[in-house]
């Protein structure tokens, strides 16, 4: 199988773009970027994301038990580029509230969604983590951001 080929054709799905975070070691928050996020039941309210095993947060997102999904708006591909780079200060000037868990949720997220992790799978090269969520918040106006062929799209005009 050609692995270009291959990500190209996954690349066919259009999803949203979220940033998944958790209260990393001692508090400080760790967040990345992840389109890999779906709703998985609706009694009980699970979602899941698969996080890369080479990602520098891998062990702090293991170790934290809860994460919280952020889910971007369309005018965020700023928190998106922020979150997908391995950095130290991914949070510094970034808007957010610390929720029951103690995850840290970003102020203007166009939906936010607090989970505890229930369980994780293995998935070749990444892992999949599977969170109960415990609360949630959301703007049923606003629009998301879109990726699509590995790139930003613009959502088609209210009709
Ligand atoms: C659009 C987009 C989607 C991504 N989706 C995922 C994902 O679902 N899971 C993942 O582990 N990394 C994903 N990444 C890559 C991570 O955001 C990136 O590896 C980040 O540097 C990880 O941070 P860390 O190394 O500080 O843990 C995605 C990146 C982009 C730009």
């Amino acid at each position: 199988m050609d692995p270009t080929q291959y990500r190209q054709a996954l690349g066919s799905f259009a999803t949203g773009i979220t940033v998944i975070s958790a209260p990393g070691p001692g508090g400080t928050p760790i967040g990345i970027t992840a389109n890999s996020f779906n709703s998985v039941s609706i009694d009980p309210p699970l979602v899941l994301f698969s996080l890369k095993r080479r990602s520098y947060s891998l062990q702090a997102f293991l170790d934290s038990e809860t994460f919280a999904v952020n889910i971007l708006r369309e005018d965020q591909q700023d928190l998106c580029d922020r979150f997908a780079q391995a950095r130290e200060d991914k949070w510094s000037s970034v808007g957010y509230d610390i929720w029951d868990t103690g995850c840290p949720i970003l102020h203007d997220a166009l939906a936010k969604f607090e989970c505890r992790i229930r369980h994780t799978y293995e998935g070749g090269d990444h892992i999949i983590i599977v969170g109960e969520v415990v609360r949630f918040e959301y703007d049923p106006n606003g629009k998301p951001l879109v990726y699509w062929r590995g790139k930003f799209q613009p959502m088609a005009p209210d009709g």
